[in-house]
């Protein structure tokens, strides 16, 4: 056995509970304690577990559900984005994920104004500029072009703030609606608006895998 690289050959030792244990060369992890949330967030619910000017919260959410856990949302969608949301009491895990560094992958299902034509497309493709620099999607599939509307999955592994609605009022296609389909490897699949289910044990392999990574690329960064 291997904690934190040190062979360690002492039955019964104990180790610190972020420790990285390896045996035989795989890293093993305590039995599972943690929660894991996922919300199916509705528009004019605030990504907080608490507002003091009384809105409805992703707390109110949980808890109706019967989370009793001390989760805290991984990262934020806007009051009116809707979509999968993660819900977690596993505090590294949550700093994990929503770090910018990690470049955690998100899908939108984003309805922008007007017919999205090819020029806009590769606009956004290119990378478009913001504020604070320039933004590119890591994909973007035109799902459908109507008249009045265009329905845009658009896939980014930042988490800059309104990126995606900003992205699109650079080419004159404003956001009108705004869903995420995906967070890492957490899909929203059929869950009812409002409804929270816990993470599969195959998804919360995935979260963990992320989180190994990291910390392996921070142990080598060291
Ligand atoms: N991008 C946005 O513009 N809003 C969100 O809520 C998430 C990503």
């Amino acid at each position: 056995m291997r904690v934190g690289g040190q062979v360690v050959r002492e039955l019964g030792s104990s180790v610190d509970d972020d420790a990285r244990v390896e045996v035989d060369g795989r890293i093993v992890r305590p039995v599972q304690t943690h929660t894991y949330a996922v919300l199916h967030k509705p528009v004019g619910v605030m990504t907080t577990m608490r507002d003091p000017e009384g809105r409805r919260t992703v707390a109110d959410l949980v808890r109706r559900a019967g989370v009793t856990a001390r989760v805290v949302p991984v990262g934020r969608l806007d009051y009116d984005t809707s979509g999968v949301l993660l819900l977690t009491d596993d505090g590294e895990t949550a700093n994990v994920l929503s770090h910018p560094r990690f470049g955690v992958e998100k899908t939108y299902r984003a309805t922008v104004r007007g017919r999205l034509e090819p020029g806009a497309v590769e606009r956004i493709l290119h990378g478009v500029r913001l504020d604070e620099g320039r933004a590119s999607p890591a994909q973007l599939r035109v799902v459908a072009v109507r008249r009045d509307v265009s329905l845009v999955d658009i896939t980014i592994h930042e988490g800059r703030n309104r990126q995606v609605r900003r992205m699109f009022e650079v080419v004159d296609h404003p956001v009108v609606a705004l869903v995420r389909l995906r967070f890492g490897p957490i899909a929203l699949g059929a869950l009812p608006l409002g409804a929270v289910r816990s993470a599969t044990e195959r998804e919360r392999s995935a979260l963990h895998r992320v989180v190994d990574e990291a910390r392996a690329a921070g142990a080598e960064n060291a």
